[in-house]
């Protein structure tokens, strides 16, 4: 039986639950070996120790903040003192804050989310990359819908994710000379712990996920495997493909919809 990623070293951020877990699941399934990391340890190591009796591939749970340049360092250095390359890395660790209005969010609040959203996934690149270009590897950053349709009281989420975006392209031109592809995916709405935290905080979170569902052509929300499947294709399959945004959306973004906020 061949598998897809048979023996390709793969970097997962924030893997430990949600779109990552999904992504490491479908990598090991694969074939992979995956280093993945999150901040908290026990989904961490248990997604490891499920994922390694079952293999075809292998995963190894590090515990590293992506807000903290030393802890992206030393997670590329555990890589490749383990596997002595990297063939993948997937740039997926991020966070949406709960909604709030421009006027209601400081400078801070900005910056930080910044760090964690956007120069994470630059300083992950800048680390991977001496690596990645010796295998003719690939980059694949998780964006968002967001970048194509805004999105309400999320301006600084939806302006990381936006230039997530635009640098996959400006990387995806600088890297060509390497036969590195970069590329981006974008999820519409996935059901993970971070949307359940966010319906959560909704007057009716029941009727937040149904609304959610609708959101979609296709008439649910999108599953961690799913995204896991984009990743591999981005990864392992696309080798025509640099510089593009795979929209995995359930076609959220076409038709028209009741879209005013001004009351008639
Ligand atoms: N869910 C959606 O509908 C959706 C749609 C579009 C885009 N996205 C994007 O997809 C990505 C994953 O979202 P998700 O919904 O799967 O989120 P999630 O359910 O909150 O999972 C996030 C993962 O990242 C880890 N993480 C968070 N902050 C981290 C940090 N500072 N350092 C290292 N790891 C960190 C988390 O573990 P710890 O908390 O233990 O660190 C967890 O493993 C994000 O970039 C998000 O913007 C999601």
């Amino acid at each position: 039986m061949s598998f897809r990623f048979n023996d390709k070293v793969a970097v997962v951020t924030g893997g430990s639950k949600g779109i990552g877990r999904g992504i490491v699941r479908v990598f090991v399934e694969n074939g992979a070996k995956v280093v993945f990391c999150a901040r908290g340890r026990a989904d961490g190591e248990a997604l490891q120790a499920e994922l390694n009796k079952a293999g075809p591939g292998s995963c190894t749970f590090v515990p590293c903040d992506m807000s903290k340049e030393d802890d992206i360092k030393r997670m590329i250095a555990f890589t490749v003192e383990h596997h002595e390359h990297i063939d993948c890395l997937v740039n997926n660790a991020g966070w949406h804050p709960p909604h709030k209005t421009t006027d209601d969010t400081t400078a801070e609040e900005f910056r930080d989310l910044l760090n964690l959203n956007l120069i994470s996934y630059f300083l992950a690149s800048k680390y991977a990359l001496p690596y990645l270009r010796k295998r003719q590897g690939s980059i694949v950053n998780v964006s968002s819908l967001t970048v194509t349709l805004g999105q309400k009281d999320a301006a600084p989420y939806v302006a990381t994710k936006g230039a997530i975006t635009s640098m996959t392209k400006a990387m995806a031109v600088d890297e060509s000379r390497n036969n590195v592809r970069v590329n981006c995916l974008s999820p519409g709405n996935v059901m993970t712990p971070l949307w359940e935290e966010l319906a959560k905080l909704t007057p009716d979170a029941a009727d937040t996920i149904k609304m959610g569902e609708k959101q979609q052509l296709i008439g649910r929300m999108g599953t961690e495997v799913e995204c896991g499947l984009a990743a591999l294709f981005l990864a392992a399959d696309a080798t025509f493909c640099t510089g593009i945004d795979l929209l995995a959306s359930g076609g959220a973004e076409l038709n028209y919809g009741i879209k005013t906020q001004i009351p008639s």
